[in-house]
């Protein structure tokens, strides 16, 4: 098991109410709130009335219209607005989009150039202003890790910004804010949190077995509940076991002992940079393409026990029973009516060589995945999922 440092410094309330601490909470840092949210699911669900009672005596200013793939334009705006409005304390009500643009704006908001060069270079975040959440999907984790993926749409580039800097100091996790949440989102959602958690899964370390058995627990969960929300949308139970999954599944618990570079993200956040399409849907199309890829008799082994303790295969050689996992995840994202191929989702070949190599350009692909990958074998990846 590797060396590791675990710190997490993310106040969690979760569960159905737990909006009512908000105010009190927000009162830590001040009274001039930045509220920001997405395109408007929060005002149609009831969301937003319910933030707007607990922020009735601060003084509050919007920023909404926030995009999924959220765009480093709409963070040169939030952070214009905070050094405006003299900001205290950003409040982010949504998903991953939205708290990953709030995340930007936060270390925006504190730095004299343009934004995108912190995501060029984050050792330019030399502070952030204080931010919290209402998390009203669950996917990425971002409510308790300090990443944000940005999108420049001048370049076409989804890069990554991470530094401690950007742990939300609060995030408020009712699962009931999910009973909203169209049947694609969930099942999307479903899709990333149980990638995020093979990308840990799969890395070259097998000796952290405790961090290994909490990531099958967390890929149960997910097999285990995401078509039971998505066909009873206001099922607590599920709602509830798939909100703790997605923040467990990347808030760095998953990944103590181990290390290494994720293989299926780089490439994701390549499409959805050149594509807009949704984070979840191009993980499920390229995560079998990349399990099929990279198995062979050397990782057959992983391949097998992934197999067997997350979809429960009986078989003895490793072999075939890690070619039924493989099988048993393409019939779970069957079940999630999930795509799988790119041309599904409007996307031709044209760009494959031009995302091949920005995928290695831009991650650990080809020098410290699970299984290293070249400009070639991405591209060739990219060719089995047309
Ligand atoms: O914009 P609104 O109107 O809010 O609608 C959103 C959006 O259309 C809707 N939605 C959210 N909550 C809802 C709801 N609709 C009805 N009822 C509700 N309760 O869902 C849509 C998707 O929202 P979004 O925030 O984009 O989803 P998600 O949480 O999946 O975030 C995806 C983004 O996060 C990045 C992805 O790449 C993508 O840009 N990621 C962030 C990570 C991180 N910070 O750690 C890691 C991930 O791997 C990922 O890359
Ligand atoms: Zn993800």
């Amino acid at each position: 098991m590797n060396n590791f440092t675990f710190k997490i410094p993310t106040d969690i309330r979760f569960g159905k109410g737990q909006i009512e601490c908000l105010a009190e909470e927000l009162h830590k840092y001040g009274n001039r709130v930045l509220l920001v949210y997405g395109g408007g699911s929060i005002k149609r669900n009831g969301i937003y009335d319910d933030v707007m009672k607990q922020l009735s005596g601060f003084e509050v200013f919007e920023l909404s219209g926030i995009t999924p793939n959220p765009r480093v334009s709409a963070v040169r705006e939030g952070a214009k607005l905070c050094k405006d409005h003299n900001i205290d304390v950003i409040l982010a009500v949504g998903g991953g989009s939205t708290i990953d643009a709030t995340k930007h704006i936060a270390a925006s908001a504190c730095y004299d150039g343009d934004p995108w060069d912190l995501v060029l270079d984050r050792s330019k975040v030399k502070a952030a202003l204080p931010f919290a959440v209402v998390l009203t999907i669950c996917a990425t984790g971002s409510e308790m890790n300090c990443g944000a993926v940005i999108t420049n749409e001048a370049t076409n580039e989804k890069l990554e910004i991470n530094t401690p800097l950007l742990y939300p100091r609060l995030s408020i996790c009712d699962p009931t804010y999910l009973y909203t949440l169209p049947k694609i989102q969930t099942a999307a959602g479903a899709v990333d949190i149980m990638s995020h958690v093979m990308e840990q899964y799969f890395q070259p370390n097998d000796e952290a077995f405790i961090t290994d058995v909490l990531s099958e627990a967390v890929m149960r969960t997910v097999v285990k509940y995401a078509v039971v929300a998505m066909d009873d949308p206001e099922n607590y139970e599920a709602r509830s076991n798939l909100m703790w999954a997605s923040t467990v599944a990347l808030n760095h618990l998953l990944t103590v002992g181990k290390g290494g570079a994720w293989s299926v993200h780089p490439i994701e956040h390549v499409l959805s940079g050149f594509y807009d399409i949704t984070h979840g849907i191009g993980l499920a199309i390229l995560t079998p393409a990349w399990m099929e890829y990279v198995l062979d008799d050397k990782n057959k082994h992983r391949f097998a026990r992934y197999a067997r303790e997350v979809f429960g295969v009986a078989q003895q050689d490793d072999m075939l029973a890690a070619k039924q996992g493989i099988e048993c995840l393409r019939m779970f994202l069957g079940d999630l009516e999930m795509p799988s191929k790119l041309s599904q989702v409007g996307i031709d070949d044209s760009n494959f060589h031009l995302m091949a190599k920005e995928a290695v350009r831009t991650s650990g692909i080809s020098s410290r995945a699970y299984v290293k990958l070249t400009e070639e074998d991405v591209e060739n990846i990219l060719r089995g999922c047309y």
